[in-house]
């Protein structure tokens, strides 16, 4: 805390200082053997111009000690990787923040080894330039080769070829010259804008900020000079304008402004802008800003625009250049970096955040894997750790974007696990699927309420889940006959039926069995909506397609019903005798033997199986219908 105070004043007068010089954020790539530590060494510390490292520690600490005002300029500049830590992702990025008398720079440095495309994906969505080192001694790896994938999968245009350890190979042109051919033969497919070779060496020096007297046959620039002078584009500021809403500022009935961070292009007071989705449009009266009101705003100042009319604009949607709006689509085609330990399944439920806006998603399709050593594309089935494809997503609701390769902001998101709550992907959003725009939801006349009332019952799922002979067939069947004697409209959808027919292309692997539960809740969505009394009995064994089963249907429609039957009750049964041969080694995957079962936290009805008869454990099931004016 005694440093935080002490040193302050001087972290002011340096962000005063170099406030109006304009920024260059780049990531540099590579292993500890290739020299990158000292790389980043020389840049910062030679420069003598710097605070790095310790102003990042310190901006952090005094923000969470809320002993300092001033800082709030650079604490900004850390809020992307504070979003991502409250997220939950573990990451390994330092950011690093210097300048020289020409410009400030931001270095994410990301560290090697196996979690590396996911610390790069973090690091690098706002990167414009990325250094590529490659010691001068091994040439152009493997591992250079998926940098350089990553780099450009993320959206860097400009990349600097980083030759380093030159002295190691005697300062030698031909070297050098055999590294940027080999680099330059496979980046062609790479789309990279600029890229400038540079033999350096960083432990003596030469090239990083001063030139090297043994390195005479190079004309280029040096490291720095070359980060001092690329033009990576005003590019952001030229686009479109898009201001993703973060909050609705209204304080009191004579104000109401929306507040958010523009994220490209500018916006002035009498400016037309629109809401994204709904295309309603209005015009800029004032710009709030912390420092009072101002006549317009750029790419990267947070403001609150109050518009002359009242339209309707929440937290998530984006306020547009009306003549230049964001596309609309619920169904999109994207690049997907994995970052979970647990494998991504298509067709499971996941929050996908784009901007400020949460919406549920799932990947429909992997269209292929990439693999980020040799770019070949590969057939997958499920996504793991560190793994990127290009998939098809469907939005539960049309969002607004614009394709990452014009805008990181809006088109850019990451993929949320709804029950942890933890980041598990970062995507890139390629195109709208065309077809989305061909299919339209068909109003029919009749409805799900006449159809029930015609069958004079309310309609319901009755989802009964447990471990394979646990019971959940057998009372099914009971409960569906009770109905049927009480002149009920029933259907029961069992497990071991609908894999006879429907889903008979399906096995028992997890991406298999979320693919089972999806298309058995759409089915029994499409029969409750024909008014009828569904019973679906599957062993579900995962929460998140219980959940999304529960949330295809109108609130209280879905009662789950639990069979709590312990794991040696179900085997003692094993009314097929498929415990004892999954004991043998003869079935794989098997549900409470190496496959995982997870219990409902809160189901609507619990049945214990100890002692009851099926026929009491059916009554239970029958007595809630009752009790809920179901019957
Ligand atoms: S679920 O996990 O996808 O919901 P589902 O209920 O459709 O499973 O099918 C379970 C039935 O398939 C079981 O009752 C059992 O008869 C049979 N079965 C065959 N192999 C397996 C397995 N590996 N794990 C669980 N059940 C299996």
């Amino acid at each position: 805390m005694d440093k935080v105070d002490r040193e302050t004043p001087d972290l002011a007068e340096f962000m005063d200082h170099h406030d109006r010089k304009d920024l260059l954020r780049f990531l540099t790539c590579g292993s500890v053997d290739d020299g990158k530590s000292t790389l980043i060494g020389r840049l910062l510390y030679d420069t003598k111009l710097l605070f790095a490292d310790q102003l990042a520690t310190l901006t952090k600490d005094s923000r969470k000690h809320g002993t300092v005002g001033e800082d709030i300029d650079f604490a900004l500049l850390m809020d992307g990787l504070e979003a991502e830590r409250e997220q939950g992702i573990t990451i390994d990025v330092a950011y690093r923040f210097f300048a020289t008398e020409k410009r400030k720079f931001i270095v994410a440095d990301t560290p090697g080894h196996e979690q590396y495309t996911r610390n790069m994906a973090t690091g690098a969505s706002t990167a414009d330039l990325a250094v590529i080192l490659i010691d001068a001694r091994k040439g152009v790896l493997t591992q250079t080769r998926r940098h350089a994938f990553l780099a450009s999968l993320l959206g860097i245009r400009h990349v600097i070829l980083a030759v380093n350890k030159i002295d190691l190979v005697g300062h030698s042109e031909a070297v050098f010259d055999q590294i940027v051919a080999d680099f330059r033969a496979f980046a062609v497919e790479l789309k990279f804008e600029t890229i400038q070779p540079i033999p350096l060496s960083a432990r003596f020096g030469d090239n990083v900020i001063v030139r090297g007297p043994h390195l005479a046959w190079y004309a280029g620039p040096t490291l720095l000079e070359h980060l001092e002078t690329i033009e990576v584009g005003q590019a952001l500021r030229d686009r479109p304008f898009r201001m993703p809403v973060q909050w609705v500022n209204r304080p009191n009935l004579d104000f109401r402004g929306y507040s958010g961070t523009v994220a490209s292009g500018r916006v002035a007071v009498g400016d037309v802008v629109a809401v994204a989705t709904s295309g309603r449009t209005s015009v800029v009266r004032s710009i709030v800003t912390h420092d009072g009101e101002k006549r317009q705003a750029l790419a990267g100042e947070a403001v609150t625009l109050v518009l002359a009319d009242e339209i309707d604009v929440s937290r998530g949607d984006i306020l547009a250049d009306a003549e230049a709006r964001p596309e609309v689509a619920d169904q999109f085609a994207a690049h997907l970096v994995w970052m979970d330990d647990e494998p991504m399944l298509s067709g499971r439920p996941y929050l996908l955040k784009i901007g400020t806006r949460t919406v549920p998603a799932s990947f429909t399709e992997i269209k292929h894997q990439i693999d980020v050593n040799t770019f070949q594309h590969l057939a997958a089935k499920t996504l793991t750790l560190n793994e990127v494809a290009v998939v098809n997503i469907s939005t539960q609701e049309p969002i607004a974007f614009d394709p990452y390769e014009e805008n990181h902001t809006t088109g850019g998101f990451i993929v949320i696990d709804r029950l942890s709550n933890l980041t598990v992907g970062a995507g890139m959003i390629d195109y709208a699927l065309r077809r989305a725009h061909n299919i339209h939801w068909q109003a029919l006349d009749l409805d799900k309420k006449r159809r029930a009332a015609a069958k004079d019952q309310r309609p319901a799922v009755l989802w009964f889940t447990g471990l394979s002979g646990s019971g959940k067939s057998t009372v099914a069947n009971l409960v569906e006959k009770r109905l049927y004697a009480m002149g009920r409209h029933t259907y029961l959808l069992d497990g071991d039926n609908v894999r006879h027919g429907l889903n008979r292309d399906l096995g028992f692997t997890e991406a298999d069995r979320v693919e089972n539960i999806r298309r058995v809740a759409e089915t029994a969505k499409l029969f409750a909506d024909a008014g009828l009394i569904v019973l679906c009995s599957f062993i579900s064994p995962f929460r998140a397609e219980r959940d999304m089963a529960r949330r295809l249907l109108d609130p209280g429609e879905f009662i789950e019903i639990f069979l709590d039957t312990p794991l040696a009750v179900a085997e003692r049964r094993d009314p097929k005798g498929l415990y004892k041969r999954a004991r043998a080694g003869e079935i794989k995957n098997f549900t409470g033997i190496d496959s995982p079962y997870e219990p409902p936290p809160s189901p609507e009805i619990r049945l214990v199986a100890a002692g009851a008869t099926a026929e009491t454990l059916a009554e239970q099931v029958v007595d809630y219908l009752i009790h809920h004016r179901f019957l």
